[in-house]
């Protein structure tokens, strides 16, 4: 598959997920959103940008620290992620938010025109994550702050569910790869980071839980974000049995509620333009 159709697939995932993403009542995207907003040290009066908005976990609390003085502009692949942002952004009164159709993959922006630029959970989603940095730290003016998260540590119950599900997929269907080695760890984000020009300033973990009532929540969860890539590959006719098969890889997770409770564990770095960009 070349990059562009890579990135098709990527934004077409996302477009039928919209309607339905952080939408399901489990807290997943919400807080790491917010924890990006944390770590980055949004101020009052900041422009900022935040790539690969979806439907604004990392936007609105990023605007609510702007105030009405800064200016926030939420950037997706996805029309229908915009269309669903912009609309939750003017029912809630918020001028100093934007939401528009651009790539992550190289935003179309000034030079040095922002104080910071954020990046929740989508540079491991890009066709060449190493450019896609190098082009934020361009935008950044000299005492801006790129902030991205990143995945640390899958909950074993998830990976073993998510297993479970690609087991039924077609002999010719590619299987779901690792996230991308050029974070996979915290040395190799730094190393990753300094070829594009940027110097590490911060780096930390944060862990989260999320309750799913049962499978079903779960798969439904699934559905509404970048899981469906693999759940819309698994042909009708063995998602059944698919779904039981999950539901007994997740049985770990089984609270003595008897819900499901996964943990995920996300690393948030925050580095600022090297004098030499
Ligand atoms: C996992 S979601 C993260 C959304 C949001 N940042 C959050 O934390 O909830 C990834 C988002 O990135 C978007 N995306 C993927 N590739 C993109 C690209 N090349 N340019 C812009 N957006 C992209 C998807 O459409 C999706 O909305």
């Amino acid at each position: 598959m070349t990059n562009a159709a890579a990135q098709g697939s990527v934004a077409e995932v996302f477009e039928w997920a919209a309607p339905t993403y952080d939408r399901t009542g489990v807290s997943f995207f919400g807080p790491l959103g917010a924890e990006l907003v944390r770590r980055a040290g949004i101020r009052p009066g900041d422009q900022v940008l935040d790539v690969g908005c979806g439907r604004g976990a990392v936007l609105f609390p990023a605007a609510e620290a702007t105030g009405p003085t800064g200016h926030v502009t939420g950037i997706d692949l996805a029309p229908a992620m915009v269309t669903l942002t912009a609309g939750d952004a003017a029912r809630a009164g918020l001028s100093q938010v934007a939401v528009l159709v651009d790539d992550a993959q190289r935003p179309d922006f000034p030079p040095r025109s922002l104080d910071a630029v954020l990046a929740g959970l989508v540079v491991f989603l890009l066709p060449d994550p190493q450019q896609a940095l190098r082009s934020y730290a361009r935008l950044l003016r000299p005492s801006g702050r790129l902030a991205v998260s990143t995945f640390a540590a899958q909950d074993p119950a998830f990976v073993a569910a998510m297993a479970a599900l690609a087991a039924h997929l077609p002999a010719d269907q590619p299987r779901p790869t690792s996230p991308d080695h050029l974070f996979a760890d915290e040395t190799r984000t730094g190393a990753t980071m300094a070829a594009a020009g940027l110097t590490v300033t911060e780096v930390g973990e944060h862990r989260i839980e999320s309750r799913f009532r049962d499978v079903d929540h779960w798969m439904e969860w699934l559905w509404s974000h970048a899981g469906r890539a693999l759940l819309g590959r698994v042909p009708a006719t063995r998602l059944d049995a698919a779904t039981a098969d999950a539901a007994r890889a997740l049985d770990d997770a089984r609270t003595p509620n008897g819900d499901l409770c996964l943990r995920t564990t996300v690393r948030i770095t925050v580095a600022t333009p090297a004098a030499s960009i």
